[in-house]
């Protein structure tokens, strides 16, 4: 298995990646990638790639996002979207990639990494609970057990506050859970 940032030539096979994974909410999350990665060419986080053979096994992408603490604004990121090629999940691909990102240099100065999913699954990749350390979520429906974090070196407890998602999530609606007709 190899990780590598993702390259123009990349785009397809990682479009592929999302539109076979997430099923029904393919085409969502694969349009999502497309916005986060002009964020990322701008310098603004990491769109990273499992490689094995040539194919595109695994894709997360860190984008850079705003905890606002009582000290001052602090750039941390969020990762969304993970996935894995259905046929080779459940190897232990998305647990290597996830920790290929969050030791990459370009994460070396991040304080901390918060996503929204399956505890039962990001718990056991050392993700915790965003509100034992004073994290507050960006949005109420976003489930609290779903909102989690993982504390990087750089971490220091007077990094506390609410997570501020980058403009590009709530222009693709990706936030948390919408329930339609509540
Ligand atoms: C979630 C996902 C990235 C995990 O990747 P993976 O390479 O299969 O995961 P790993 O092999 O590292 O970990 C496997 C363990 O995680 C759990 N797990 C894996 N996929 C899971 C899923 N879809 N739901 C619940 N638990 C899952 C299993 O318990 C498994 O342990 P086991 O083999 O002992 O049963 C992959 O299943 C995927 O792409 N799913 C669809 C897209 C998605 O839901 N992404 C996450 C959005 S937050």
């Amino acid at each position: 298995m190899h990780y590598r940032r993702e390259q123009p030539g990349d785009r397809p096979a990682v479009r592929q990646l999302h539109l076979q994974a997430f099923d029904e909410h393919g085409r969502a999350v694969a349009d999502l990638v497309e916005d986060l990665r002009a964020r990322v060419s701008a310098g603004h986080g990491l769109s990273l790639l499992a490689e094995t053979d040539g194919t595109v096994v695994g894709h997360l992408v860190l984008t850079d996002a705003l905890l606002d603490a009582p000290r001052r604004l602090v750039s941390v990121r969020v990762l969304s979207p993970l996935a894995v090629l259905p046929t080779v999940q459940r190897r232990g691909i998305g647990r290597a990639l996830v920790a290929a990102a969050l030791q990459h240099d370009s994460t070396r100065a991040v304080p901390l990494v918060f996503l929204e999913g399956d505890p039962g699954y990001y718990a056991r990749l050392g993700f915790q609970p965003g509100a034992q350390h004073g994290l507050r979520r960006p949005s109420l429906r976003i489930p609290e057990a779903a909102f989690q974090v993982f504390l990087l070196p750089a971490y220091e407890p007077w990094m506390t506050g609410t997570l501020v998602y980058p403009e590009v999530f709530w222009r693709h609606d990706a936030v948390g859970l919408r329930r339609p007709g509540t």
